[in-house]
């Protein structure tokens, strides 16, 4: 049996690199002719994923595992941040569509698997981020509150969530199901990305 810590996120990262490869091509946030609209209307499908997962989890971990630091990684405070920079505040917050069946997240495993995808995306955020920034310069599209993350300390805080997932889940036996959690919350997110883009307007 490899060593536990490693192995569980090696697993991860194996067991979901196809997932991730889809993921990436439904961001569509590295096209040359990316708008503010439809940036915003990224942000607005981020939301509308973010926050049905969020309550999942914090519904499934929360007090549980205190050295997951859940309350410093909620990203839908980022997500509102952003969109309230388009004119949005709280009633049309409460309007956007929302994903209508959240991945099965049954129990503490799964939803660990899911938080990897979370936290994992941030560090994608980072390449994300760079590049938004240099494409909209001078153009008032906020201060891309979610990609920027934990700023400085989005390295240490994945570091951080690596050492805790191990910590929460030391038990090899539980690793498929953190394994199906996570690919389950890929397919989500890729599942609302498609349908989002079909109903967009074809100028975003
Ligand atoms: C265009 C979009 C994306 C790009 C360019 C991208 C790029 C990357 C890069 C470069 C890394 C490795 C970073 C590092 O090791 O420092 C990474 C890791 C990761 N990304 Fe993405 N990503 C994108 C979208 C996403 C999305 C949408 C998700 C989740 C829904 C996601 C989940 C992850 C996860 C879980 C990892 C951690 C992999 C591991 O080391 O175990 N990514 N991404």
């Amino acid at each position: 049996m490899p060593p536990l810590h490693s192995s569980l996120l090696q697993t991860l990262k194996s067991e979901t690199r196809p997932h991730h490869e889809r993921a990436e091509r439904v961001v569509r946030l590295m096209e040359p002719g990316l708008t503010p609209a439809g940036y915003r209307c990224h942000l607005e499908a981020l939301y509308g994923l973010y926050l049905p997962l969020e309550s999942l989890l914090a519904a499934r971990l929360a007090g549980r595992f205190p050295e997951l630091r859940l309350p410093e990684r909620w990203k839908l405070p980022l997500l509102e941040v952003d969109l309230r920079s388009f004119g949005h505040d709280e009633a049309s917050l409460a309007r956007l569509p929302r994903l209508p069946y959240p991945p099965p997240l049954h129990g503490e495993p799964e939803a660990l698997g899911a938080l990897y995808v979370l936290e994992g995306a941030t560090l994608g955020g980072q390449l994300l981020l760079r590049h938004l920034t240099r494409h909209f310069e001078g153009l008032p599209v906020g201060g891309f509150a979610f990609f920027r993350a934990y700023g400085e300390a989005v390295g240490p805080m994945w570091k951080a969530f690596g050492e805790a997932l191990t910590r929460a889940c030391p038990e090899p036996a539980l690793a498929p199901r953190v394994v199906r959690g996570a690919q389950d919350t890929f397919e989500a997110f890729e599942a609302w990305l498609r349908e989002v883009h079909a109903d967009a307007p074809s100028h975003l």
